[in-house]
């Protein structure tokens, strides 16, 4: 049994899919979440650039006495885990793995679908974990890279982003896949909208809930589950506005954020 926190982080406020599927399946959780508005997005930016945020972001974080870290953003994730892994010393999570595992426990025509953004597609990392676990798997992916701005604008259910989300979908359905991977944070507010392209067939594969089922897993495992016979508490950390985070964090996690929400100067991590 361990009452550390769980610390979280990921580029802005998208993160809070995560933090939302994590506190559902782990209520008694407390949770350190880091979302760097200030250097968002993450997603258009290089390699280098992103694997020193995440190791800044790791930082911060440790300045907690957190006793796991989860990469909640699909990019940091992609590009930056298994560079940063192994150096520090409390296990670090992401989102790839457990998704990927997901996708292909749930394909039954072995034809699996990627969408992120377009780090996270350039990457290839979704599609290297896939044939870890079945080589024999097909794998075709898209970048949409104007899924994040339209929905923090609030168009998540709008005539524009349907037709932009068709245009993305369009090589992915002709594929012929049965499951597709949500491979960023903004995504699963958009599941009214791609699983209605997509249609019925189409299992869609949230990599925040994967993630938050992976990390239950693991605290079970490990004997890391908290005690608490409340609910968890969670923090906020932001690099840009509180207000703006406050604004639209609500929209991420299904309900009004309601723990503090403080900025900080991640230049100093
Ligand atoms: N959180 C990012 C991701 O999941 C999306 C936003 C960004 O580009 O930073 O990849």
């Amino acid at each position: 049994m361990d009452n550390r926190a769980i610390g979280v982080f990921d580029s802005g406020l998208g993160g809070l899919t995560c933090v939302r599927a994590i506190t559902k399946l782990l209520p008694g959780e407390n949770i350190i979440y880091f979302g760097d508005t200030g250097r968002v997005p993450y997603g258009t930016r290089s390699k280098e650039t992103i694997i020193n945020y995440t190791r800044s972001d790791i930082r911060f974080l440790k300045s907690f006495d957190i006793k796991v870290a989860v990469i909640a953003c699909g990019t940091a994730s992609s590009i930056a885990l298994d560079t940063v892994k192994n150096e520090y010393d409390f296990p670090i999570m992401g989102v790839v793995v457990p998704t990927a595992k997901a996708a292909v426990s749930a394909t039954k025509n072995g034809r699996i679908g990627v969408i992120g953004t377009p780090l996270t597609i350039k990457s290839g990392k979704y599609k290297e974990e896939i044939e870890k676990i079945n080589k024999d798997a097909f794998v075709v992916s898209n970048a949409c890279s104007l899924f994040v701005p339209f929905v923090e604008s609030g168009y998540a259910d709008h005539e524009a982003t349907r037709l932009i989300a068709k245009e993305y979908l369009k090589p992915i359905k002709e594929a012929g896949i049965d499951t597709l991977i949500l491979g960023c944070t903004h995504y699963p507010l958009l599941t009214g909208i791609i699983s209605e392209i997509m249609g019925e067939g189409v299992t869609l594969v949230d990599s925040g809930m994967e993630t938050a089922k992976s990390l239950k897993k693991y605290l079970e495992n490990n004997n890391l589950l908290s005690q608490n016979a409340e609910e968890g508490t969670c923090n906020y950390y932001v690099s840009d506005s509180v207000q703006g985070f406050e604004e639209l964090g609500g929209m991420f996690l299904n309900k009004a954020i309601t723990g503090k929400v403080e900025k900080i100067d991640i230049e100093k991590y």
